[in-house]
């Protein structure tokens, strides 16, 4: 079966926007195309050798970011304090947990929404849903909501703004292990939750002084003070991802250089349709998330089709089932893989299969639902001898109220109304996602 980065087109395929101009579509296309690639194949590659690792249980795999990036919300602010939580919650799991964290953020390309609906309809008018900034506007009427190929290019030039930040961040001293302390968001520092991070800070600080007294310092060892934070989006719109794979000169192997890895939704991840044709073909490290609805043989059939060769590190399997379903709908999936012999990276996205409805009429997530999900993909890998390779969350580094509850925080079905900024699904903010760090670094000392 030959495969171009357009065969994909002669695939049906589904959640994508209806341009009416196409001509523009076919412009915009062309002009990304010639557009510099955002990441370098042999970044995509180090990736998949450091998921490799996490397949095996050497190290743990931390993937967050917003649910959606907005054009909004682009700003320095909100980078270096997702940034800096990314850098505390593997910290606190590298130390307390005593595994290396491979970093990879929803960011720098996380724009495409799958949708439940086609339309939107709010007091009996009907518009067409959004989509996210790259395809319409979430304001509520019908000239935002027709899909705009000028915002791939906007969708473009941010995210490699956002990406010359985060490289920036990663290399220019703001990861330096001797800063641990100033990665503590303010508004987290003065709470049980943030002393307990300052406790670790001092531990890490006295074990910096310890090893450079040793001879161990910045600058004979750049690890101290450096870093890499990877990027992956859901490669829905295809569009974008197509004028974005460019053949690698080194292995003239095809790459989506849109991100360092990239995934499949859930409502996209059909065997014969155009995403997982796209899919097969690039040799990034993949994601495919896995809800309560797949089956054993459909996976592995899936399993097939995007990782012939069962390369390490390849594909990363995101199991999204909700706290009531995972331990329904998990073990047979995870018995079945295993039995198969397929290497796959195991992580657990307890967001999306835990959106409920608040009484205050806000769309929200239950922080005691979240954390079950995640002890029990721990608990159920723990059964089987397998392993929990890493966890999938929607979270900011801000102070936003979108998810209810948490020790840290306690956030109520009123509170929403009062931070809650998502253009999308309900984050977890900084203090949640701290919390479930200090949770998730427990279970894997356990
Ligand atoms: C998402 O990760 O934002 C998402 C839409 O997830 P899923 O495909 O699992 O519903
Ligand atoms: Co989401």
């Amino acid at each position: 079966m030959s495969w171009s980065p357009s065969s994909w087109r002669n695939f049906p395929i589904k959640q994508q926007p209806t341009y009416q101009n196409q001509e523009l579509l076919k412009k915009v296309e062309e002009q990304l195309a010639s557009y510099p690639p955002l990441i370098f194949a042999g970044e995509a590659r180090n990736l998949k050798a450091d998921l490799a690792r996490v397949g095996r249980g050497e190290a743990f795999l931390l993937q967050g970011g917003d649910c959606a990036e907005s054009f909004n919300a682009f700003n320095a602010q909100n980078i270096q304090s997702l940034f800096k939580l990314m850098l505390q919650m593997a910290v606190v799991m590298t130390f307390s947990g005593e595994k290396p964290v491979v970093k990879v953020g929803r960011l720098a390309g996380q724009f495409a929404k799958p949708r439940s609906s086609d339309f939107e309809s709010i007091n009996g008018i009907d518009l067409p849903s959004y989509r996210g900034d790259i395809v319409n506007d979430v304001a509520f009427d019908e000239a935002s909501r027709i899909p705009d190929p000028m915002k791939l290019i906007q969708a473009y030039n941010q995210s490699a703004a956002t990406l010359n930040l985060v490289r920036a961040f990663s290399r220019g001293g703001l990861a330096d292990l001797n800063e641990v302390h100033r990665w503590n968001l303010d508004f987290i520092k003065n709470n049980p939750l943030g002393l307990k991070y300052e406790e670790l800070s001092d531990k890490i600080g006295r074990s910096m002084k310890f090893i450079e007294s040793c001879g161990i310092n910045t600058d004979n060892t750049p690890q101290l003070h450096q870093t890499t934070l990877y990027t992956s989006h859901e490669a829905l719109l295809l569009n974008y991802e197509e004028a974005l794979t460019r053949k690698d000169s080194i292995t003239n192997d095809w790459y989506d250089c849109s991100a360092h890895m990239l995934w499949i939704g859930d409502r996209t991840r059909k065997l014969d349709e155009a995403h997982v044709e796209f899919f097969r073909g690039i040799h990034n490290p993949i994601g495919c998330k896995v809800g309560p609805s797949m089956q054993e043989d459909e996976l592995i059939e899936l399993i097939d089709a995007l990782n012939p060769n069962n390369e390490e590190g390849r594909l990363n399997l995101i199991v999204r089932m909700g706290a009531n379903k995972v331990e329904d709908h998990f073990p047979a999936l995870l018995r079945k893989v295993q039995q198969e012999g397929r290497h796959v990276v195991w992580s657990c996205d307890p967001m999306h299969g835990n959106v409920e409805k608040s009484s205050s009429g806000y769309k929200t997530r239950d922080f005691d639902n979240i954390l079950t999900e995640v002890r029990q993909f721990f608990a159920i890998h723990e059964n089987e001898g397998t392993i929990a390779g890493g966890i999938h969350l929607e979270m900011t580094g801000e102070n936003v109220t979108e998810c209810t509850g948490s020790q840290s925080c306690a956030i109520t079905a009123e509170d929403l109304a009062s931070r809650y900024h998502t253009q999308c699904d309900p984050r977890l903010n900084a203090n949640q996602a701290l919390e479930l760090a200090f949770m998730v670094s427990d279970s894997l000392k356990g």
